[in-house]
């Protein structure tokens, strides 16, 4: 079964079709959307908080990236894998950019990455966009820039913010980036810049009007106690589930419930009463 391109994603957009993107970290989870049909994986650095318990997504490192990119470019066969660049791996210049954005799809295995930013990181886009390495781009409430933002805000509502989200979007699809993610910016504005792209946006929080939709994997299957984010709607309580499963758990082992004879592996009694010398050799 081939693999989607990014070429494919791009006809996505000329011909109409809803562009369906989630995120994955690991083997069971990639593996289940990818047979479910989701085209696009994405291993976020949102791995450092709903995965790894960070606060941010700041200390998230390459080694960190690179264990789970594996794992779900070994669960998939027919989605696209998107490698997200951890916050210090590119903006340190294009060179840092090319070796750690290489090592997503040399040693990870993965079809692309994905970098924060725009027109401040254009000449970057295109170093690799030259060296073969096809780049999503992630514009608006870019979570590496948090500190920057001062907490989880909406962007681009005033004139000059809106006006410089555009012109970094155009920045990024001269530079060669194949696709863009816009992130909590106003539905209008994610809409003008859809029109205005040749390229694929791909919302999350940006309303309905972009080519395609992105959410993290946790947050629609309620697998993420800590915060639910406005644009996310639950589609799965699987955090619930967990807890009744494991309160199920418990209760049958200490009842004694389980395991059950057919969870057990049996033995010959006589054997058993040989080794214990209750029965005589022969
Ligand atoms: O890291 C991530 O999961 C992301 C998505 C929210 C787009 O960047």
């Amino acid at each position: 079964m081939a693999r989607i391109t990014v070429n494919d994603l791009k006809a996505m957009k000329r011909r109409g079709e809803k562009i369906i993107m989630l995120t994955a970290y690991d083997y069971p989870t990639a593996r289940l959307l990818d047979e479910a049909g989701v085209p696009v994986l994405l291993v976020g650095d949102s791995l450092g908080m709903v995965v790894l318990g960070y606060e941010t997504t700041l200390p998230v490192t390459m080694e960190e990236m690179l264990h789970h990119v594996k794992a779900v470019v070994r669960g998939t066969r027919r989605a696209h894998v998107v490698a997200d660049m951890p916050f210090l791996s590119y903006q340190t210049g294009p060179e840092d950019a090319l070796r750690n954005a290489g090592r997503f799809l040399k040693e990870g295995g993965a079809q692309s990455v994905k970098l924060e930013g725009g027109a401040e990181v254009a000449p970057i886009v295109r170093r690799l966009v030259d060296a073969g390495i096809p780049v999503m781009g992630h514009l608006g409430l870019t979570p590496q820039s948090i500190h920057k933002f001062g907490g989880y805000r909406v962007q681009g509502k005033t004139r000059e913010t809106a006006a410089k989200l555009l012109g970094d979007a155009l920045a990024l699809e001269e530079a060669g980036a194949y696709a863009i993610v816009l992130e909590t910016v106003p539905a209008p504005l994610a809409r003008a810049i859809t029109q205005r792209l040749k390229i694929p946006t791909i919302g999350i929080g940006a309303g309905p009007w972009c080519d395609g939709q992105v959410q993290v994997v946790h947050d629609i299957l309620g697998l993420y106690p800590d915060m639910q984010p406005k644009h996310a709607k639950r589609y799965a309580d699987l955090g619930e589930a967990i807890r009744q499963a494991a309160s199920s758990y418990i209760r049958e082992v200490q009842e004694g419930v389980f395991p059950g004879p057919e969870h057990s592996h049996p033995m010959d009694e006589g054997v058993l009463a040989e080794v214990l010398g209750l029965a005589a050799t022969s």
